[in-house]
């Protein structure tokens, strides 16, 4: 049987520091639901000590959420401590998640503290936290650029202190595959008692190598994946959840991992999040850009045409991308819309469906076909509404 690895989503919360991504909290509940039907383990639903709106928002999040676990990102202060376990603590399955920079330049210039004085935080952060929950996260930020020896120290420390997972952060995407791996195995052979917690890695995607590196860190002992759905967040996002989850997916002989995603579920989570933040994803931005299955060369076509995977390595439907080849327009009527709406991951319920679909005629009447985007537009229009 492989290795399981847990997928820990943070959309709601590093993809959210995305410039112009800010979301209220009916849209980070509704993003939270797909999040669930996608199976993610963990949704970091936001940083509850960054505003009213944030808290009120993680607190909403936990209150629908019945399977995945919540988590509230909290510096390694009391208040900020007691403000993500308030938003958290009534979910299911409730998370903190406390950080502090171990790198001697964010230490230096930044926090104006030393090794010591770091260590002792992120001690007292993660014992204060414990008194709340079983389920501690602690993530050592710029682990990446951190002193090796003393990211174990740290490590050890927090695991000591009752941390279950311990996050290695490459916070700024500097990380290259090969060399975060041998990292990922520095810390699995140096720290002591690394077999009491659950590692997770956290990459940033500045040179276009989070993917890579999660990879590399998973293949070295990682456990725990940190995404965000269509590698949206800080600066030049975050692994993006549908390349780490389909490269292991499509590549089971180098990757004997599974994890717990509804593949299917990839493309109605991708589009929520598209409309939901307003960031689009480019065309050929792999599984979820328009042209991730799009074939131009005729010979491609006759190809896929006679065997799909002559130049498909997987099959669009498994991501969830529609096979419904109906074309909308003003003769479609309400059954047609319903069943496409479904196949693009929206089930309506009766009203909303009535409202929709005298949109849709009006729409029709002035275009000749109405597109998938179309449609994402009306349901949006939709959502703002109510
Ligand atoms: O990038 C980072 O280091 C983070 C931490 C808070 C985990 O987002
Ligand atoms: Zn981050």
């Amino acid at each position: 049987m492989s290795d399981r690895v847990y997928i820990f989503d943070t959309t709601l919360r590093d993809g959210e520091q995305s410039p112009g991504a800010t979301m209220n909290a009916k849209e980070k509940v509704r993003i939270a639901s797909r999040l669930e039907a996608l199976g993610v383990d963990i949704m970091e639903a936001g940083f509850p000590a960054a505003s009213e709106g944030d808290f009120a928002a993680v607190q909403d999040v936990a209150a629908v959420c019945q399977k995945s676990s919540v988590a509230g990102l909290a510096r390694t202060s009391k208040s900020d401590i007691d403000k993500a376990w308030g938003a958290v603590q009534h979910a299911k399955h409730p998370r903190i998640h406390t950080f502090i920079a171990t790198s001697d330049i964010h230490l230096e210039h930044k926090l104006k503290m030393n090794r010591e004085q770091v260590v002792e935080a992120a001690v007292n952060a993660v014992k204060y936290a414990k008194s709340f929950t079983d389920d501690v996260e602690f993530s050592a930020e710029d682990g990446s650029r951190s002193d090796r020896d003393y990211l174990c120290r740290v490590f050890e420390a927090a695991i000591a202190a009752g941390a279950t997972t311990v996050n290695l952060p490459d916070t700024v995407g500097y990380a290259i595959p090969h060399e975060f791996a041998e990292l990922v195995k520095y810390v699995m052979d140096h720290t002591p008692n690394i077999h009491q917690a659950i590692l997770s890695v956290h990459c940033h995607n500045d040179l276009g190598l989070a993917t890579s590196n999660t990879l590399a860190a998973i293949q070295a002992g990682a456990r725990q994946a940190e995404v965000t759905v269509n590698g949206i967040g800080e600066r030049a996002g975050n692994t993006s959840l549908e390349e780490v989850v389909m490269a292991m997916h499509t590549r089971p002989n180098y990757l004997d991992f599974h994890t717990n995603i509804v593949t299917e579920q990839i493309h109605p989570a991708s589009r929520l999040v598209r409309m939901i933040t307003g960031i689009m994803v480019q065309p050929n931005k792999a599984i979820v850009g328009a042209n991730a299955f799009a074939h131009e060369a005729g010979i491609h076509q006759d190809g896929v045409l006679k065997n799909p995977m002559t130049y498909e390595i997987m099959r669009p439907e498994t991501v969830g991308l529609s096979k419904n080849n109906m074309v909308l327009g003003k003769h479609s009527g309400r059954h047609a819309l319903r069943s496409h709406l479904a196949d693009m991951g929206y089930v309506l319920s009766d009203e909303e469906l009535q409202d929709l679909f005298i949109k849709f005629k009006d729409l029709a009447d002035k275009k000749k076909h109405v597109v998938d985007e179309d449609l994402e537009a009306l349901v949006s229009i939709g959502i703002l509404r109510t």
